[in-house]
């Protein structure tokens, strides 16, 4: 193993900066919280830790609006705030990488500013999308383009032009036509680079170039496009356009490469592409682009044997041509919480312990949503409290319910150690949150954070000695799946995970004691429960 990249088997837990751990009571999290949770997730067992953006920013989209890239808002800390944080996960044998928004930038950004103050046709402009409207007085819209978010994806300005943003209306879009542009992003990977991160997690890494021409999209696509999907996502965020996945976002990738194989230490990017297939997905971690792009076909698949079966069945199909190792990804801050997207109640609970521990059992690197080790569910955020942008546009309900602060004590009352007592988490948490807390987990053995913990730490010891492939193992029923990794070592046994997604239990004794479940009393009489899920050794 010991020529292996680290990401290749690293379970990575994402932090969502605002909502992690608030050091100076602004309701906010930052990175002096971080820091101080840092001995958590060395414990929990995780190997890396992604953090949302915490560059200088107006906060329209909660970070991913940045106004400087070479800068933590005020918000967040500071640069030397950054540095510490970074010099102590170092030190507990963390991973570090963090997220770059190459896609838009804020309207705050001085580029930004600098284009509206130049005007029409000058260089300035250059590095975003303006174009003159249709219509005689250039009043409509260039093309019939949508917002993610909803509404149009342009605006218009002062002086008459609009102004492109796939996202709100203050994330305007870069020209990656415009060399200055690449230019400035090798310049900011290096920046941070040179900080001493470990990788890149590239926001919407599929929506760099867009099609020549700007042409507009299909109305009978356009007209379809406006449901959510099952996980919260919106459908236009995931289907064909002229502005997601086009040939030349290949070229910047294949340029980070090069950036990143000049650093020492096996740097590393994962792409954010939402490309309807594997084999998309595939062409970004071909051998001279990235290392990794979320594997989002996890996230997407219901609680079905048949489901999660074609998942891994096409995953390993698309990654093994380009030499690439998968990903598996259950959550993050911009889908509906795992346990509730799983069934109400227990049966979401127990389903997502047994997805958790199917993810954790596959060959290839993971991505763990904080949050999602205390089971947290989906909240229902009030109107009045809710900040997403996505709302505000009128796309949706909005992802607030899934990035409340996390609880940390057990206390009777908010803000569950998010803060100090006293302070106002800046999305409210439910009143019984004490007992999601993880100081309520950590005294029980059969909690959802003891079930990570064990099965991180089982998963750490088993991982060199397992191979990268996995077999289906077919166990005579429908509704459940099963696959195994064979051992590399001559004489040990390998692992077998077995998932049971049907409404009766089914016979597992033949493969002996299980050496972890979902949980408490799943396997009985050599029988796995519905919804359970346990790793063997055979
Ligand atoms: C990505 C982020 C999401 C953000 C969007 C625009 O999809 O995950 O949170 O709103 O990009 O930057």
């Amino acid at each position: 193993m010991t020529n292996v990249p680290w990401w290749r088997h690293a379970v990575c837990y994402q932090i969502y900066v605002r909502s992690f751990a608030d050091s100076d009571g602004d309701g906010v999290g930052d990175l002096a919280g971080i820091a101080q949770r840092l001995p958590y997730l060395a414990d929990l067992g995780v190997d890396a830790i992604w953090l949302t953006p915490f560059y200088r920013s107006p906060q329209a989209d909660h970070g991913y609006d940045v106004a400087d890239y070479r800068d933590v808002d005020p918000l967040f800390g500071s640069l030397a705030t950054f540095d510490e944080m970074l010099a102590q996960a170092h030190e507990l044998g963390l991973r570090v990488i963090v997220d770059i928004v190459p896609n838009h930038s804020s309207d705050q950004h001085e580029w930004f500013r600098a284009a509206l103050a130049a005007g029409p046709g000058s260089p300035e402009r250059e590095r975003y999308v303006f174009r003159d409207g249709r219509g005689a007085d250039g009043g409509k819209p260039p093309n019939n383009w949508q917002s993610v978010f909803g509404g149009p994806a342009w605006t218009q300005v002062d002086d008459g032009q609009w102004y492109l943003h796939l996202f709100d209306s203050g994330q305007p879009d870069f020209d990656w036509d415009n060399p200055e542009v690449g230019d400035e992003f090798e310049s900011i990977l290096r920046f941070w680079l040179d900080r001493g991160v470990d990788g890149f997690r590239i926001d919407v890494a599929h929506g760099l170039a867009k099609e020549s021409g700007l042409p507009d999209v299909d109305e009978f696509v356009l007209a379809a496009a406006d449901d959510l999907t099952p996980s919260g996502l919106s459908a236009r965020a995931l289907a064909a356009r002229p502005y997601w996945d086009q040939p030349a976002v290949h070229d910047v990738y294949r340029r980070w490469h090069r950036v990143l194989g000049s650093y020492e230490g096996d740097r590393m990017a994962i792409a954010e592409a939402w490309v309807p297939t594997a084999e998309t997905l595939a062409r970004y971690i071909r051998r001279d682009e990235l290392q990794q792009a979320f594997n989002f076909l996890w996230l997407q698949a219901e609680w079905s044997a048949a489901q999660f079966r074609q998942v891994i069945v096409d995953t390993f199909a698309a990654v093994e041509p380009v030499g690439a190792s998968p990903t598996w990804v259950l959550a993050n801050h911009d889908v509906i919480r795992t346990v509730t997207r799983y069934g109400d109640g227990p049966v979401g609970v127990a389903r997502a312990r047994s997805a958790a521990l199917a993810m954790l059992a596959l060959p290839g690197s993971a991505y763990v949503y904080q949050g999602d080790e205390l089971g947290l569910p989906q909240i229902d955020v009030a109107e009045a409290d809710r900040q997403d942008p996505t709302w505000r546009r009128g796309g949706g309900v909005g992802r607030d319910g899934c990035r409340i602060p996390i609880p940390w004590a057990a206390d009777d009352a908010p803000p569950f150690g998010f803060g100090p007592n006293g302070s106002a988490p800046w999305l409210p948490q439910p009143s019984d949150w004490g007992a999601r807390s993880v100081a309520s987990q950590e005294r029980d053995p059969e909690s959802m954070l003891a079930l990570y913990r064990s099965a991180l730490r089982l998963r750490r010891e088993l991982v060199p000695g397992l191979g990268d492939r996995v077999t289906l193992v077919e166990r005579g029923a429908a509704d459940v799946f099963a696959f195994a990794r064979a051992a590399t070592r001559p004489g040990e046994s390998g692992l077998v995970c077995v998932v049971n997604c049907g409404a009766a239990a089914v016979p597992v004794g033949d493969l002996g004691e299980p050496i972890l479940t979902s949980g408490p009393g799943v396997v009985s009489d050599g029988a796995l429960a519905p919804d359970a899920a346990g790793w063997f050794r055979a």
